[in-house]
C-alpha cells in the first residue's frame, strides 16, 4: 500500500495535469468560444470512458527560460475510450499549453496512440487546435510532425483516421488532417492554410484574414480540403459520433449492423412521380436517397463543395453504406474535375472499408469547355473511374434517368463490376443525348430538307423512341432489370442480402497507379 502522502502527491499531480496552461488560459479559451481540450474529449466519448496515456510527460527544452515551464501533460491529450461501445484512440491538442504547438514530447504521445491504433484496429480521431511546429524546438518539432504523418499514411486504409480542426491548424501541420479520411471544421473558429494572411499578403498583395484564406467554409465549399462543416462545437463532436456508427473499426471488419428498424419490404409510390416528364427538368435526387434508405437517415459528406454530385452514408436494411448519385439540381448534373474527384475519394474509403456502395445515375456526360479540358478533366475524370474499377466491395447501380457515354461506363456500370445493376423504366442509355446524336448522324439530310427544323425534331423523336430507355442495355444484360421506381428499396437490400458474402481480388500488385 503506497503512504498516504504518495496518494496525495499522485492525486495533486493529477489535477495539476488536467489544468494544462492553468486557470487563466482556460478562461482565454473559453472567450474565444471554444472549448478546453478535456472538454471537448468528455463531449466526444462515453461518459466516464476516457482512459489517459502519459498525463506526466513534459517537454525537455531548457532554453528561453522553458526549463521551470513544463506543464504536466505538455501540450496534448491522448488516450483511448468508447465511441458508443467501441474502441477509439483519440488526441486532443491543448491551446492552454503553449498555443497547443507540437513539441516533440507531444509529438511521441501523439505516435503512441497511433501504435496502439494500428496493432488494435481501431479508429483515430485527432481534435486539432494548435500554433503549429513548437518554435523553441525547432528540427526536433518538423520530425515529430513528419513522424505524424508517416503514421498517418501507414495507418491510411487500414483504421478510419478522423480530424476535427477545432483551432488554428498552420503551415506544414496541415498535412496529418490532410492525409487522414475526414476533416471536420467548425464555423467561426477553425481554419486551415499552408502559409498565413501576413505572408500572402506580402508575397501576392491580396488582402486576406483568417476566414477568408482558410475558414470553415472555405474549405467546405471552395477548397474541397474538409468533408464537414459544424455550427459548434458540440455539432462537430457529435458530427464524429454519427460518422462512425456507419463505419468499421478496421479493414478488416464488416461495419456495425444496426437494428432492423424500418420495413425492408417498404415500397414507396411517390417515386414513381420523381423524374419529372420533361428530359431537361431538374429533380431532387436526395428526395431519392431520402425515401429509399433507412429511416430517410443520410450522412452527406463534403455536401457544400462539388454539389453536382452527392455523396455519403446511410443504411438500408441496418446494413451501412455508401451512396454517390449525380444531383440533377446543380450543373445539370454534369460531371467535371470537382465531381469527378469528390466521387473518387469516397468510393475508394468505402472500397477500403468494407461499405458497399449504391449508385443513383443521371448524368449527360462531362462538362464541355476549355477550363475543363485545360484543368485536366481527362486526368481527374479517370480518378473515379479508376476508383469504381479498383472498388471490391459489393456494387448496385439504379440508372434513374440519364446514361450516357462514358460517364455510362464510369458510374459502377456492369463493365467495371457493378454487381447489380438495375435502371428505372425512365433510364436513357445511349452514347449522346437524341439532339446531339441526330445532328451528328443525320447533318446532310437535315440541312436538304425543306423543313429542316421539322425533319430534325422528327428524328430526334425517332432516335428517342429508340435508344431512349433501358431496354436494348436490358437486352444484353447491361441492366440486370428494369424495376418500377417504388419498389426501388425492396431490391437494393434484397441484392445487398444476397451480396453480403461477396469475395473479388485485383491481381497482386505493391499499389495501384491512380492517376493523380
Ligand atoms: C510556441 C506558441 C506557438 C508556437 C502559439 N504559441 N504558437 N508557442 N510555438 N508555434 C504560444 C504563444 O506564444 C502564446 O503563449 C500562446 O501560444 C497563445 O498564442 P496567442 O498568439 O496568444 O494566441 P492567438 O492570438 O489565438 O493566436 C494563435 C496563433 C498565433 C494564430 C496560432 O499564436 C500564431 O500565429 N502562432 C504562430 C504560428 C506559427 O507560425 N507556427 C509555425 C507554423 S509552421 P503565451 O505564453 O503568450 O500565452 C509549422 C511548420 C510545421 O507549424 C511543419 C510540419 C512539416
Amino acid at each position: 500500500m503506497p503512504s498516504q502522502s504518495r496518494l496525495v502527491e499522485l492525486r495533486e499531480l493529477r489535477e495539476r495535469a488536467k489544468l494544462g496552461g492553468g486557470l487563466k488560459r482556460i478562461e482565454q479559451q473559453h472567450a474565444k468560444g471554444k472549448l478546453t481540450a478535456r472538454e471537448r474529449l468528455a463531449l466526444l466519448l462515453d461518459e466516464g470512458s476516457f482512459q489517459e496515456l502519459d498525463a506526466f510527460v513534459t517537454h525537455r527544452v531548457t532554453d528561453f527560460g522553458l526549463a521551470d515551464n513544463r506543464p504536466l501533460g505538455d501540450s496534448v491529450v491522448t488516450g483511448w475510450g468508447t465511441i458508443d461501445g467501441r474502441l477509439i484512440y483519440v488526441f486532443s491538442q491543448d491551446f492552454t499549453v503553449f498555443g497547443g504547438s507540437l513539441s516533440e514530447a507531444h509529438a511521441e504521445k501523439v505516435c503512441k496512440i497511433m501504435d496502439l491504433a494500428i496493432k488494435n484496429g481501431a479508429p483515430v480521431i485527432g481534435l486539432n487546435d494548435s500554433g503549429g511546429a513548437r518554435i523553441q524546438e525547432g528540427v526536433v518539432s518538423l520530425g515529430g510532425y513528419a513522424d505524424i504523418f508517416l503514421r498517418n499514411t501507414l495507418a491510411s486504409g487500414v483504421i478510419p483516421q478522423i480530424s476535427a480542426v477545432m483551432g488554428p491548424c498552420a503551415g506544414g501541420a496541415v498535412y496529418s488532417p490532410a492525409l487522414t479520411d475526414f476533416i471536420l471544421m467548425v464555423k467561426g473558429s477553425s481554419y486551415m492554410f499552408v502559409t498565413g494572411p501576413d505572408v500572402v499578403r506580402a508575397v501576392t498583395h491580396e488582402d486576406v484574414t483568417f476566414e477568408t484564406l482558410g475558414g470553415a467554409m472555405v474549405h467546405n465549399a471552395q477548397s474541397g480540403v474538409a468533408h464537414f462543416v459544424a455550427e459548434d462545437e458540440q455539432e462537430c463532436l457529435s458530427t464524429i459520433r454519427r460518422l462512425l456508427s456507419f463505419i468499421p473499426q478496421n479493414n478488416l471488419e464488416d461495419p456495425p449492423r444496426s437494428e432492423l428498424s424500418d420495413d425492408p419490404l417498404r415500397m414507396d409510390q411517390e417515386l414513381d412521380q420523381v423524374i419529372p416528364d420533361s428530359p431537361i427538368k431538374p429533380y431532387e435526387m436526395r428526395d431519392i436517397i431520402h425515401r429509399v434508405v433507412d429511416h430517410g437517415d443520410f450522412l452527406e459528406v463534403q455536401e457544400h463543395w462539388a454539389q453536382n454530385i452527392v455523396v455519403g452514408f446511410a443504411r438500408l436494411g441496418g446494413r451501412s453504406i455508401g451512396v454517390v448519385a449525380q444531383q440533377p439540381n446543380v450543373l445539370a448534373r454534369v460531371l467535371d474535375i470537382n465531381s469527378a474527384v469528390k466521387g473518387a475519394r469516397f468510393v475508394r474509403f468505402c472500397d477500403c472499408f468494407n461499405i458497399p456502395i449504391i449508385t443513383f445515375v443521371d448524368v449527360p456526360g462531362f462538362l464541355p469547355g476549355m477550363g475543363q479540358e485545360h484543368g485536366g478533366i481527362i486526368r481527374h475524370g479517370a480518378k473515379l473511374l479508376y476508383a469504381y474499377c479498383e472498388a471490391t466491395v459489393p456494387k448496385i447501380t439504379v440508372i434513374t434517368r440519364k446514361a450516357y457515354g462514358g460517364a455510362y461506363d464510369v458510374m459502377s456500370s456492369k463493365h467495371v463490376r457493378g454487381d447489380i445493376n438495375y435502371a428505372w423504366p425512365t433510364a436513357e442509355i445511349a452514347v449522346m443525348g437524341p439532339e446531339g446524336a441526330v445532328n451528328i448522324l443525320f447533318k446532310e439530310e437535315i440541312e436538304a430538307s425543306p423543313t429542316p427544323e421539322e425533319t430534325r425534331q422528327r428524328l430526334i423523336q425517332e432516335y428517342r423512341d429508340k435508344f431512349a430507355n433501358p431496354y436494348m442495355a436490358a437486352a444484353r444484360g447491361y441492366i440486370d432489370d428494369v424495376i418500377e421506381p417504388r419498389e426501388t428499396r425492396p431490391k437494393l437490400i434484397q441484392a445487398l442480402e444476397m451480396l453480403k458474402n461477396k469475395r473479388d481480388t485485383n491481381p497482386p500488385k505493391k499499389h495501384g497507379n491512380i492517376p493523380l
